[in-house]
Formats: structure tokens, C-alpha cells, sequence
């Protein structure tokens, strides 16, 4: 009896860590305390679609650190507003945050441009995105966004950085200046790199906001 409390209790510990290790924790604290917002609604089948794809993700754990759903929304809303017609992510993990980045290129007419180095979910992010239909929307380059941002074209309208935290002050200094102006950088985790955190603040050159608890905002002033 002891030794199966014993079995059970360690059982508990490790799913509970498990948990723990894929889990934006912040980004849960977000969506607890911002209740009551109402559920995205599809304008076309097309947007329909990609929301089926996000939901069925998040419904059945296909996401991997992603953010949640409320910043989701957000980077779609400032990216359709931006009339943004090229994106730039680093970090695509399965696609999730790609797929919100989708919505707004949908109307925009823009397309999305993603850095994912684990070779597995870069996979898994071309699925998705071609079961939402927003595969000729999106191009999923897999490797090292440090070299690999080199090769991207100019010039971006709206970058987003949520992958290697200790990356962030390089991933700024290779979009600055990429990024024309009135462009936007956006970064998830804003205060797990004080280095990035102090550049984007700092510099008269940009604005700098920060949504929720941790998604840096920030213009390139024109
Ligand atoms: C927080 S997750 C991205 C979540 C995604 N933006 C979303 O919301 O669905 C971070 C991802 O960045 C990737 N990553 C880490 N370092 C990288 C690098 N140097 N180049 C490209 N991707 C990297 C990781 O493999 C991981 O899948």
C-alpha cells in the first residue's frame, strides 16, 4: 500500500514537471486573468479554416511553447493593422503563432517568413499550415535564425522574436535594420533578456510598449 502511494506520488511529480517544462506559465497567468473574451469569429471560410487549425492545436496539445491564444490575437490584430505585407518570426515551434501572423496576411496580402531549428517541428509547422490553407502564405526556413536571417528580403514590416532568449540583443541588432520605418518588432518574454529589454527602451529612435505582462511592442519611428 506505502510502495503504491510511494509509485503514484512520483508518477504525479513527473507528469507534473512534464507539464511544467512545455508550458508558457505566463502566458497561462494571462489568460486567467483576462476572462470573458469573446471567442474569434471567421468572416470567410478561409479564415474559418485557420482557426479550426489553431483551435484542434491547442485543443490537443499540437503546440510546443507557444503563445497563448490572447497574444495570438494580438500580433494578428497589430499585424492586419500595420497592413503588414511582410513578416518575419523567429521561433515557429509548430506553427501556432504562424498561423495568427496568417489571418492578418490573408487580408493584407502579405506573407509570413519563419526560422524554426528544430528540424521535427519546422515538419509539423508545414503541415499545419497547409491543412489551414495558408501554405503559399507562409515559408517555414529551417536552421539557425542567426545566420540564416542574413538572407531574408527587405524589407520587413513586422518582426516577432520568441525563440532563444539569450539571442535577443543579436535577433535586434540584425532586424533594426531591416525593419522600415513605422515597422514594428515584437517580442514575447520581454524580461527574460534585460540586455534587449534595456536596448528597445533606450533607443530614441524607437517606441517601446509592453502588452500583458511580457509582450514587448516596439515602432521604428519613421
Ligand atoms: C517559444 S517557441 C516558439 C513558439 C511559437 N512562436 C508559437 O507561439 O507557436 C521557440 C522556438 O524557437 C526555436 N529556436 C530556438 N533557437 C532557435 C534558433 N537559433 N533559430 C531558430 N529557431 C530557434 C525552438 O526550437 C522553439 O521551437
Amino acid at each position: 500500500m506505502k510502495r503504491a502511494i510511494i509509485i503514484t506520488g512520483i508518477a504525479a511529480a513527473l507528469v507534473l514537471a512534464a507539464a511544467a517544462l512545455f508550458t508558457d506559465w505566463d502566458d497561462v497567468i494571462l489568460s486567467w486573468a483576462a476572462p470573458g473574451l469573446a471567442a474569434p469569429s471567421a468572416r470567410s471560410d478561409a479564415e474559418k479554416r485557420v482557426l479550426a487549425v489553431l483551435n484542434e492545436m491547442r485543443a490537443n496539445g499540437g503546440t510546443y511553447l507557444s503563445v497563448s491564444e490572447e497574444k495570438g490575437r494580438v500580433l494578428r490584430l497589430l499585424t492586419e493593422a500595420a497592413g503588414a505585407k511582410h513578416v518575419v518570426e523567429i521561433g515557429t515551434s509548430t506553427g501556432y503563432s504562424g498561423l495568427w501572423f496568417c489571418l492578418a496576411l490573408q487580408a493584407t496580402g502579405g506573407h509570413l517568413t519563419t526560422f524554426e531549428i528544430d528540424r521535427g517541428r519546422a515538419a509539423q509547422a508545414r503541415i499545419n499550415f497547409k491543412t489551414a490553407g495558408v501554405d503559399k502564405l507562409a515559408t517555414v526556413v529551417e536552421g539557425d535564425a542567426h545566420q540564416k536571417l542574413a538572407e531574408v528580403a527587405e524589407p520587413i514590416d513586422v518582426a516577432f522574436i520568441d525563440a532563444d532568449k539569450e539571442g535577443y540583443p543579436d535577433y535586434l541588432k540584425q532586424l533594426l535594420p531591416r525593419v522600415g520605418p513605422g515597422g514594428l518588432i515584437i517580442a514575447d518574454n520581454l524580461n527574460m533578456s534585460s540586455e534587449y529589454r534595456s536596448a528597445v527602451m533606450n533607443n530614441p529612435a524607437l517606441e517601446t510598449v509592453v502588452w500583458g505582462r511580457d509582450l514587448g511592442v516596439t515602432l521604428k519611428k519613421r
